[in-house]
C-alpha cells in the first residue's frame, strides 16, 4: 500500500498505540488525537515517528481545524471508554465520550470529505449470545451502555454511509490481549479489570491473588469462556481493513476473535505454566453481565480481508504479556 495519512483518534490507548507502531514502521504518516483520559503519554514515547495532537474529539471546531490542517486519507477511531460494569453506573459517561464524540467526529470527517473509518467495536453488540460461535449475523441485543454505544455507533455509520458516503469498517473484537512481540507496548489501564494483565500481575508479585468471578457456569469447569485474540493480530486486521477501504471495499462489521475459546482457570493455569510462578486464586460471585461463552466466528473477516491471526496461542498471547509486565514500572 501507498503511505497515506493517517488520523488515528485514541492513539495513546492499548490497541491505539500499537496500531500507530505499526502504521509507522510500515512508513505511513501518522497524527495522534488523544485527549490522555485513559491513555498515557509516556506510552507515544516508544512508537515510531508521529505527529501528537492534544485534544478531545467531542470539540467539533478544534476537530474541524485539524482536517483542514490535514489531508487525511482515513480515520482510525480508537477513543472509547471500555468497562461494561462503569457503563452501568454510569451510563451519561459513555453516551458522551463513544457516542456522542465520535457523532462530533463523523460530522468532521464527511464535512471535510474524508471517507474512510476504521472504527473499533466490540462483541458486546450481541449481548448474550444466542448461539456460539457468534458470527455477525446474529441478533444485536447490548446488554449494557457500552455495548449499546458501540452498537448505536455502528447505527450511525450505516447513516453516514447513505447520506454522505462515508465508508466504514467496524471491528467487532472478542477479548483483546498480549503485546507487542518485542515487549516494548503493551495492556495498561487504570485501573486494571482485565483478566490476563491481573493474573501476570499476581505473577509478577504485584497482587496477592486473581479473584475468579463465578464458578458455577455451564461450562466444562465452571468458569467463563473467551476468546482471546493477540493485539497483534488485531493491528493486521486494521492496516487490512485500511488497504480493503482504499481499494473501494463497502462499510462492513466484521468480527475478530481465534474462533477459540479458553476457560477463566484455563487462563490462569496456562499464565502459571508460562511465567512458572504459582497464582493463588480467590473466588467470589458471578460479575454482573457476564456471559458464560463469548466465541467468535470470525470468517468473515478471514475472507473479506485475508486476516489470519498469526499468535491464535493463549500461551504465546500470555508470553508477550508477561514480558511486557516484567518491564514494570512503566514510564
Ligand atoms: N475475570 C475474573 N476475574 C477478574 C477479571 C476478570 O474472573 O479479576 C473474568 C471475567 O468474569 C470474564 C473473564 O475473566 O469471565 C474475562 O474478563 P475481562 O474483564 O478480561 O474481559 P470481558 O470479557 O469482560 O470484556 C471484554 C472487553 C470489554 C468488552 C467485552 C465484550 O474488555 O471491553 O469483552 O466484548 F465489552
Amino acid at each position: 500500500m501507498a503511505s497515506l495519512k493517517i488520523l488515528v483518534v485514541g492513539g495513546a490507548g492499548y490497541i491505539g498505540s500499537h496500531m500507530v507502531e505499526h502504521l509507522t514502521r510500515a512508513g505511513h504518516r501518522v497524527v495522534v488525537a488523544d485527549n490522555f483520559s485513559t491513555g498515557f503519554r509516556s506510552t507515544l514515547a516508544s512508537v515510531g515517528p508521529m505527529e501528537l495532537v492534544e485534544m478531545d474529539i467531542s470539540d467539533t471546531a478544534s476537530l474541524a481545524n485539524l482536517f483542514s490542517a490535514h489531508n487525511f486519507d482515513a480515520v482510525m477511531h480508537f477513543a472509547s471508554y471500555i468497562q461494561v460494569g462503569e457503563s452501568v453506573g454510569d451510563p451519561g459517561k459513555y453516551y458522551a465520550n463513544n457516542l456522542a464524540a465520535t457523532l462530533s467526529l463523523l460530522q468532521a470527517m464527511s464535512r471535510a470529505e474524508v471517507s474512510r473509518l476504521v472504527f473499533s467495536s466490540s462483541a458486546a453488540v450481541y449481548g448474550e449470545p444466542m448461539y456460539i460461535p457468534i458470527d455477525e449475523a446474529h441478533p444485536k441485543a447490548p446488554s449494557n451502555p457500552y455495548g449499546r454505544s458501540k452498537w448505536m455507533v455502528e447505527q450511525m455509520l450505516e447513516d453516514f454511509d447513505r447520506a454522505h458516503g462515508l465508508r466504514s469498517v467496524s471491528l467487532r473484537y472478542f477479548n483483546a490481549a498480549g503485546a507487542d512481540s518485542r515487549g516494548h507496548l503493551g495492556e495498561r489501564h487504570e485501573p486494571e479489570s482485565h483478566l490476563i494483565p491481573l493474573v501476570l500481575q499476581v505473577a509478577a508479585g504485584r497482587r496477592k491473588a486473581i479473584t475468579i468471578f463465578g464458578q458455577d457456569y455451564d461450562t466444562p469447569d465452571g468458569t467463563c469462556i473467551r476468546d482471546y485474540i493477540h493485539v497483534v493480530d488485531l493491528v493486521d486486521a486494521h492496516e487490512q481493513a485500511l488497504s480493503y477501504l482504499m481499494a473501494g471495499g463497502a462499510s462492513i462489521a466484521l468480527n475478530l476473535g481465534n474462533g477459540c475459546g479458553y476457560s477463566v482457570r484455563e487462563v490462569i493455569d496456562t499464565a502459571s505454566h508460562v511465567t512458572q510462578q504459582t497464582i493463588e486464586v480467590l473466588s467470589a460471585p458471578r460479575r454482573a453481565g457476564d456471559p458464560a461463552r463469548l466465541v467468535a466466528n470470525a470468517s468473515l473477516a478471514r475472507a473479506t480481508l485475508g486476516w489470519k491471526p498469526q499468535y491464535p496461542e493463549l500461551a504465546t498471547i500470555i508470553r508477550h504479556a508477561w514480558a511486557w509486565e516484567q518491564k514494570w514500572p512503566w514510564q
